[in-house]
């Protein structure tokens, strides 16, 4: 398992769904001022930093500004005009350059503190939950990324349950390895795993949005992980929807999924790793 030397209590910066494509020079630079000023220890972004195109560049310029650990996931925008292969293999350059940028998805994990560890996992809406059927939503995700583009309806719920299924694949040894590590497991992926915390600007699930919007799979998962370690807890940290959400599934589960607004890239909170308990 990855640690880094860092003391119980340390101060996160969490953001998501920044997109910092929409911005201008001057807007980025203010942003970058932003997050130096807020003197925190580290950084977890929950995904849709940039474009395929684009992320490595700002990646490169949030390792310029901050020196401490950026802990991040990627988002469905951050591989559009790219292939998944593609960027993930920048990403991992990048990583494997700057030691300060460090790509959850591709490792177990990262102990904050003596009680607290991190795991972090992309996530895909998985086309499982709402009703995809008669779902009307079409979705860039289907035009803009390699593996995904010329696809019937069928194709493509098999694609997306496929990505979604291995993201599971994926999420599942970390969370359990954690477990015994921590008492405490933060886990920051991009998608929300659960109905109850992907939500529209109304504050509700929509059935036509859902099967986008929501990693079922995940969300089987971790419950199921969840319910059979009662002595642990579970913080969960999305974005994805830009519709914040705050969805208590079980007594030691909970799933924040934080608001965004294209053009204006934000804070999503403040995870003190010392005091996890306001998060509950
Ligand atoms: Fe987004
Ligand atoms: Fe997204």
């Amino acid at each position: 398992m990855q640690e880094l030397n860092i003391d119980a209590g340390t101060r996160w910066l969490w953001m998501t769904d920044i997109h910092l494509e929409f911005v201008d020079a001057q807007e980025l630079d203010q942003f970058l001022y932003k997050i130096q000023d807020a003197a925190a220890d580290g950084l977890l972004i929950s995904g849709d930093i940039g474009t395929g195109t684009d992320v490595d560049r700002f990646l490169i310029r949030l390792h310029q500004t901050f020196s401490g650990p950026i802990c991040f996931v990627l988002g469905n925008h951050d591989f559009y005009g790219r292939s998944f292969a593609e960027v993930r293999g920048k990403v991992r350059a990048l990583c494997a350059e700057h030691d300060n940028l460090i790509y959850l998805s591709d490792i177990p994990g990262i102990r904050l503190s003596d009680e607290v560890m991190v795991i972090g996992q992309d996530g895909w809406g998985d086309g499982r939950a709402g009703n995809y059927a008669a779902s009307d939503v079409e979705l860039n995700d289907f035009g803009l990324i390699d593996e995904l583009r010329r696809k019937n309806k069928a194709e493509r719920l098999l694609a997306i349950g496929t990505i979604g299924d291995e993201e599971v694949r994926r999420a599942e040894p970390k969370l359990r390895q954690a477990l015994k590590a921590t008492r405490d497991v933060i886990f920051l992926t991009h998608v929300p795993p659960f109905p109850e915390a992907a939500v529209g600007p109304d504050g509700r699930s929509d059935m036509n949005y859902l099967p986008f919007f929501c990693c079922q799979a995940m969300g089987i998962m971790l419950f199921e992980v969840m319910q059979a370690h009662p002595d642990n807890r579970l913080f969960v940290f999305c974005g994805h929807t830009h519709s914040a959400a705050i969805a208590r599934i079980l007594p030691n589960l909970v799933v924040h999924a934080a608001g965004a607004v294209y053009e204006r890239p934000d804070f999503a909170g403040l995870i003190d790793a010392g005091n996890l308990d306001v998060w509950l």
